[in-house]
């Protein structure tokens, strides 16, 4: 049984529908990427799957349908979602923005060597501890981001464009510290990118969306090759 398995989830805006049959499936220890120019409906299948839009379709967890649950209780199952824009908290310091990550956790050792892994993982983060948010640079705040959402010790890790705006040296490095933290914690990751390149670094199979509906899928090795993606996301 997969982790997470979407069967034909459709979504709309108002009265416009941008997910015309959405599928993919993550296994257990799994990372899989999504990719797709822009609009193509990359965040709006990871808000279907938070309950932050309604969906169609079919939305298994851990063989679970979770459609038409709240984001709240979709977080409580074990999923959590670093969103487009990071979402950090600008007026709490970066330790504070750890524990709000945690909030759901009890295990306060666990918490405080979690928060101890963060900093060693985002070694950036560690030298800005006490920090405000607002403070930091953008990369910083992916890593926040990133790091936060790992505090909640969640199966699920669901990213949505960790390199928007970042430098392409600080890209690289956040997809690092993201691989890293997917071999030594097995989490699963459903892994959003424009950047298909930094995306396969990451994953081992993709779906490509196009105008709501997934068009192709297959073994990040397979994908690497073939021309279509070449073309539209590997600059070449
Ligand atoms: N809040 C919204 N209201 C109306 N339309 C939206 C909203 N968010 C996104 N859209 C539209 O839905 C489509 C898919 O958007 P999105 O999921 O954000 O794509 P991507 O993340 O792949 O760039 C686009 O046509 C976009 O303009
Ligand atoms: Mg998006």
């Amino acid at each position: 049984m997969p982790l997470l398995e979407l069967q034909d989830v459709t979504a709309s805006y108002a009265s416009v529908q941008v997910l015309d049959g959405i599928s993919l499936s993550v296994p257990e220890g799994g990372a899989v990427g999504v990719l797709g120019a822009n609009g193509a409906g990359k965040t709006t299948t990871l808000r279907a799957i938070t309950g932050v839009v309604r969906a169609g379709g079919s939305i298994r967890f851990l063989g679970r349908d979770i459609r038409g649950l709240r984001p709240d209780q979709v977080a409580a199952l074990g999923i959590a979602h670093v969103p487009e824009g990071r979402g950090t908290l600008g007026d709490l310091t970066v330790r504070e923005n750890l524990k709000v990550g945690a909030y759901l956790r009890k295990d306060r050792a666990g918490i405080a060597s979690d928060i101890d892994y963060c900093l060693d993982l985002f070694p950036q983060l560690k030298e800005r501890v006490s920090a405000n948010g607002s403070t930091l640079s953008g990369g910083e705040q992916q890593m926040l981001a990133v790091a936060r959402a790992f505090m909640a010790k969640p199966k699920l890790l669901l990213l949505d464009e960790a390199s928007l705006g970042l430098a392409p040296g600080t890209a690289k490095s956040v997809y690092q510290a993201i691989k890293r933290l997917r071999v030594e914690s097995g989490i699963s990751m459903l892994v959003v990118e424009q950047n298909a390149n930094l995306a396969f670094s990451l994953v081992d199979e993709a779906v490509v969306l196009e105008t709501g509906r997934s068009v192709l899928s297959g073994p990040t090795e397979e994908l690497r090759t073939m021309d279509e993606i070449r073309r539209a996301y590997l600059g070449g």
